[in-house]
C-alpha cells in the first residue's frame, strides 16, 4: 500500500489551483440518469470516488468519457438508455455517495434496487430520511437482505417534506427524484451547503425548475423529462480550506486560486481570529502566516452551512496542535469524528477527547512519526501535522487521500514542501 511521506520544516509559498468539488460532482454525476441526453461536467476532478460512481454510472447503462477540453478536465455522461435499475453492494459500500443514483433511477424508469450503503468510520450514518423522502415522493420501497426495491409505476408525486434534521444527502436526494415527479414539491428545513446549490443550478440548465436555491427552503415543480446541458463543477471548499490551512501551519504564503473566497467564510473567520491573514482575490485568496508568530489558540463548533464544515474540523485541529493556548473543538454533525485526535498524538500532540469534544492543548512542536487515518479529512489533517512535524512522518492508507484530493503531493510540492508518495512495495523494504 501506498504511503505519503514528508519532511517537516520547510515554509510554504506559491500558487495552489483548487479542483472541482468532490462533493457536488458526485451528485452531478448522479443527475446524469435523469436525461437521455449528454450531461458534459467540466472542471472535473479526477479522484478515487468519482471513479467508482463513474463505474457504478457504466453499469446501470451511462456512457462515461473522460477527456481534456478547453477548460481542463472534463467528463461526459450520456444515459441514451438505462440498461439496469440495479446498484450492487460491492459498487455501492466502497463510497456511500452511490446510494443517490436509487432517487434519479426511480424518476426515470419507475423503479430501483440499490445495496444499503452501511456505516463508516465516521459515524453510523443512516439512510432514513432519504427513504422518508422518497416515500412522501410516494416510491413504494421494501428493504430486504441489505438493498431497497423501490417501486413507483405512475410516476413519483410532489409532497411536502419538512426534514427533521439537516441533512446535505437527503437533501440532494429529494432534489434529485423531485425534479421530474408530477406536481409540487416543497423541502423544508433543506441543507444549504453549496454543493446543493450547484446540483440545483445544473438540474435548472437541464430544464428543471427550482426555487429557493441556497436558502433552507426548495419548491420544485416537477417536468416530464430534463435535457442535457454543460455545467463547470463548483471549486471544493474543503480543498481549499484544507491547503488554507497547510499554508497556515507551515508559515509562509500561499495564493490559492480557481477558487471562491465567500465559499470558506466561516473557515476563514477562525483562521483569522487564530492570527493567519487572509486576502480575498478574484478567484480565490492569498493566505500568509509569519512563521516567526505562534497562531492563538482559539475554539471552534462544526455547523451545517454556513457554520464551520465538519469536513475541515480535522485540518482545524492539526492547526490548533502548534498554538498557544488551549483550543475546544466541539463536533456536532458526526458522532464519531476524531480518530485523527490519537494519530496527532502520536506526533508529539495533546489533545483529550470527551465524546463529542476535543481540548487541544498547543505544544512547541510536533515530531514525525508513522501516523495513519480512517478516513480522507483526517488522512489529510495528518499531512498538515507532518509539514511541521520535525524529521519524518509517514502517512499511510493513502488511498483515503486519493479518495478526495487531486494531486496532493504535486500541488503541496510545487510549494516547496518536502513530500512524496512511495509505493507499498518500496515502502515495505
Ligand atoms: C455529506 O455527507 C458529505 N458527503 C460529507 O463529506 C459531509 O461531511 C457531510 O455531508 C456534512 O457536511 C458527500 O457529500 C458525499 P448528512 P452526508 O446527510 O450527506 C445524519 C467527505 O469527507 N443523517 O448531512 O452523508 C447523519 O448520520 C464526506 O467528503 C441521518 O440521521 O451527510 C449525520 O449525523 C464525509 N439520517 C447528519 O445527519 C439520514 O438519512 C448529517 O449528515 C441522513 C443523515
Amino acid at each position: 500500500m501506498d504511503s505519503i511521506v514528508i519532511q517537516g520544516g520547510n515554509r510554504l509559498n506559491g500558487t495552489i489551483p483548487v479542483s472541482g468539488a468532490k462533493n457536488s460532482a458526485l451528485k452531478l454525476m448522479a443527475a446524469s440518469i435523469l436525461t437521455d441526453q449528454p450531461l458534459l461536467l467540466t472542471n472535473m476532478p479526477r479522484l478515487a470516488d468519482t471513479k467508482f460512481l463513474g463505474r457504478l454510472l457504466k453499469a446501470l447503462g451511462v456512457e462515461v468519457t473522460e477527456r481534456d477540453g478547453a477548460d481542463g478536465q472534463e467528463t461526459l455522461f450520456h444515459g441514451a438508455t438505462i440498461s439496469s435499475t440495479f446498484a450492487p453492494y460491492d459498487l455501492v459500500r466502497q463510497m456511500r455517495a452511490s446510494f443517490n443514483v436509487l432517487g434519479p433511477l426511480l424518476a426515470r424508469t419507475g423503479e430501483a434496487k440499490v445495496s444499503l450503503p452501511g456505516g463508516c468510520t465516521i459515524g453510523a450514518r443512516p439512510v432514513d430520511l432519504h427513504l422518508q423522502a422518497l416515500t412522501a415522493l410516494g416510491a413504494e420501497i421494501e428493504l430486504d437482505e441489505g438493498y431497497v426495491t423501490a417501486r413507483a409505476p405512475k410516476g413519483l408525486q410532489g409532497a411536502e417534506i419538512a426534514f427533521p434534521i439537516v441533512s446535505v444527502g437527503a437533501t440532494e436526494h429529494a432534489l434529485l427524484a423531485a425534479v421530474m415527479a408530477n406536481g409540487t414539491t416543497v423541502l423544508r428545513n433543506a441543507a444549504r451547503e453549496p454543493e446543493i446549490g450547484d446540483l440545483a443550478r445544473c438540474l435548472t440548465a437541464m430544464g428543471a425548475r427550482v426555487d429557493g436555491i441556497d436558502s433552507d427552503v426548495l419548491t420544485i415543480t416537477g417536468v416530464s423529462s430534463l435535457g442535457g446541458a454543460t455545467w463547470s463543477v463548483i471549486p471544493d471548499r474543503i480543498e481549499m480550506g484544507s491547503y488554507a490551512v497547510a499554508a497556515a501551519m507551515a508559515g509562509g504564503e500561499v495564493r490559492l486560486t480557481k477558487a471562491r473566497a465567500d465559499l470558506m467564510q466561516a473557515l476563514s473567520a477562525k483562521m483569522v481570529e487564530a492570527g493567519v491573514e487572509i486576502t480575498p482575490t478574484d478567484d480565490g485568496v492569498i493566505v500568509k502566516r509569519d512563521p516567526a508568530q505562534r497562531l492563538k489558540a482559539v475554539d471552534l463548533t462544526t455547523e451545517v452551512y454556513p457554520g464551520f464544515a465538519t469536513d475541515l474540523q480535522a485540518q482545524f485541529m492539526a492547526l490548533m496542535t502548534t498554538a498557544d493556548g488551549q483550543s475546544t473543538i466541539q463536533e456536532n454533525i458526526f458522532e464519531n469524528r476524531f480518530m485523527h485526535a490519537p494519530e496527532l498524538a502520536r506526533l508529539g500532540a495533546d489533545i483529550a477527547v470527551h465524546a463529542g469534544s476535543a481540548v487541544v492543548t498547543g505544544v512547541p512542536t510536533l515530531r514525525g512519526a508513522p501516523v495513519m487515518a480512517t478516513d480522507l479529512r483526517a488522512s489529510v489533517s495528518l499531512v498538515i501535522a507532518g509539514l511541521v512535524a520535525e524529521g519524518e512522518t509517514t502517512v499511510g492508507r493513502v488511498y483515503h487521500l486519493d479518495r478526495g484530493f487531486e494531486k496532493l503531493e504535486d500541488k503541496l510540492t510545487a510549494c516547496g514542501a518536502d513530500i512524496r508518495r512511495v509505493k507499498g512495495d518500496e515502502h515495505d523494504h
